[in-house]
C-alpha cells in the first residue's frame, strides 16, 4: 500500500486498507467513499471497500464480533501475550527501544506486553500510530490511568508518513507491532507492497511483530465468519445501510444476504453482499442507478489465511528475516517477529 486512504475509527483496519484504486475522475464534490463505491460497483464483479465497514455501528458490531465465542483470532493473541510475554521480550533482544504500534485502537490486547516491559524494567517508549488523533488521545489518557510510568508518545498521522518522519529524525531501535490480522485483509500482492513499504521505512535491525491467522479446520473459519447470532451478517449489511445514511442509497437490507466462503488451498476466506432478488438500486450522491441480478454477489471482505511457510515467504519477499513464531495453544494464530535485513 503505497497511499493508505485513512478514516477515523476506533478500528485499525480502517486506519490501514486503502480504498480500491478509483478509475473514476475524484471530483472536490465527492467523497472517497462515494468514489469507492462508485468505482467498485462499476466492476465485473461488483465489490466493495471492508475499509468503509467502520463507521460508529460498525465500530460498535466489531467490537461484538471481537467477543463472539466464534471469533477466535482475539483469544489467540491475548493467549499468545500472556503465555510467551517473556519469550517475546527476549527474542526482541534489544536493550533499548521505541515500541510503535500501527492502528493501535483501543490497545486492549498490547496493554499485556506494555504491563509486563514495565514490571520487566526494560528501557522502552510506547509510540502508538493512528490517523485519528482523538482515539489516540483517548488512548493515552487510559494508559495514563493505569500505568502512570509508561512513556507514550502518540503519533497522529498517516502510518507511513510517521514512519518516514521518525526515520528522518530518530535513530533508537524500533520494535513495531502490526497485531490482529490486519494483514489478512490485504490480497496478497497488497500485502507484499504493504511490506516492502514498511520495510523501506525502518534500520537495519528493527524489528515488526506481525499478526496473522493461519489455516486451519475450514469450519472453525466458516464459523468466525458466520456466526449463529447474525453478528458478522449484520457488520457487512451495514455497509449497506451506511451508504444508505450517508450517500442517499435505497437499499433494501432485507433483500441481500451475507454469504462466507473458505477455501483451504488458497486460504481465501471472503465474505459476500448477495442480492436474494433482481433490483435497481439508486444512489443520489452518485446520481446513478445500479442493477443488481437475482443471487449477483457483491465481494464485501477478504481475511486471508496462511500457512507458516506462506508467513517466511513472505517475510523474504520484503526484505525481513524471520526469527521467531509465536502460536497460541491451539495453532491457530501466530505473531511473527521479523528483523530488517
Ligand atoms: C479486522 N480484520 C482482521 C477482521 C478479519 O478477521 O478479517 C475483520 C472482520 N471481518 C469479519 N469479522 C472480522
Amino acid at each position: 500500500m503505497t497511499n493508505p486512504l485513512q478514516t477515523s475509527s476506533k478500528n485499525p483496519i480502517s486506519t490501514m486498507l486503502s480504498s480500491t484504486a478509483s478509475t473514476q475522475p475524484a471530483t472536490d464534490t465527492t467523497s472517497a467513499f462515494a468514489r469507492s463505491v462508485l468505482h467498485g460497483l462499476s466492476q465485473a464483479p461488483k465489490q466493495l471497500s471492508s475499509m468503509y465497514f467502520y463507521d460508529e455501528r460498525g465500530d460498535q458490531l466489531f467490537q461484538d464480533i471481537m467477543h463472539m465465542p466464534e471469533y477466535y483470532l482475539m483469544n489467540c493473541e491475548l493467549n499468545i501475550f500472556e503465555q510467551q510475554k517473556a519469550q517475546i521480550l527476549e527474542a526482541i533482544g534489544l536493550e533499548h527501544f521505541h515500541l510503535l504500534e500501527l492502528g493501535a485502537g483501543d490497545g486492549y490486547k498490547t496493554r499485556l506486553l506494555l504491563r509486563y516491559f514495565m514490571e520487566q524494567s526494560v528501557d522502552f517508549e510506547y509510540q502508538p500510530i493512528d490517523i485519528s488523533a482523538s482515539v489516540l488521545q483517548e488512548l493515552e489518557l487510559r494508559l495514563r490511568e493505569e500505568l502512570p510510568a509508561l512513556k507514550v508518545h502518540p503519533l497522529p498521522g498517516d502510518y507511513f508518513n510517521v514512519l518516514h518522519e521518525v526515520k528522518e529524525t530518530d535513530t533508537t531501535p524500533k520494535v513495531v507491532l502490526f497485531l490482529g490480522a490486519n494483514i489478512g485483509n490485504y490480497p496478497q500482492e497488497r500485502a507484499v507492497a504493504f511490506l516492502r513499504h514498511l520495510q523501506d521505512e525502518l534500520n537495519t535491525g528493527d524489528k515488526l511483530l506481525v499478526g496473522f491467522d493461519l489455516k486451519k479446520d475450514p469450519e472453525v473459519i466458516l464459523n468466525a465468519y458466520n456466526d449463529p447470532a447474525g453478528i458478522t451478517a449484520a457488520f457487512n449489511l451495514n455497509l449497506l445501510e451506511r451508504m444508505n445514511r450517508e450517500l442517499g442509497a435505497n437499499f433494501n437490507i432485507q433483500d441481500f444476504r451475507h454469504w462466507e466462503s473458505y477455501d483451504p488451498v488458497t486460504g481465501a476466506t471472503r465474505s459476500f453482499l448477495v442480492s436474494t432478488k433482481a433490483q435497481h438500486v439508486f444512489i443520489k450522491t452518485l446520481n446513478q442507478s445500479f442493477h443488481f441480478e437475482a443471487w449477483e454477489a457483491v465481494n464485501v471482505e477478504l481475511s486471508q489465511k496462511y500457512s507458516l511457510s506462506e508467513i517466511e515467504a513472505l517475510a523474504a519477499d520484503s526484505g525481513f528475516l524471520v526469527e521467531q513464531h509465536f502460536t497460541d495453544d491451539r495453532g491457530y494464530f501466530v505473531d511473527s517477529l521479523w528483523r530488517k535485513l
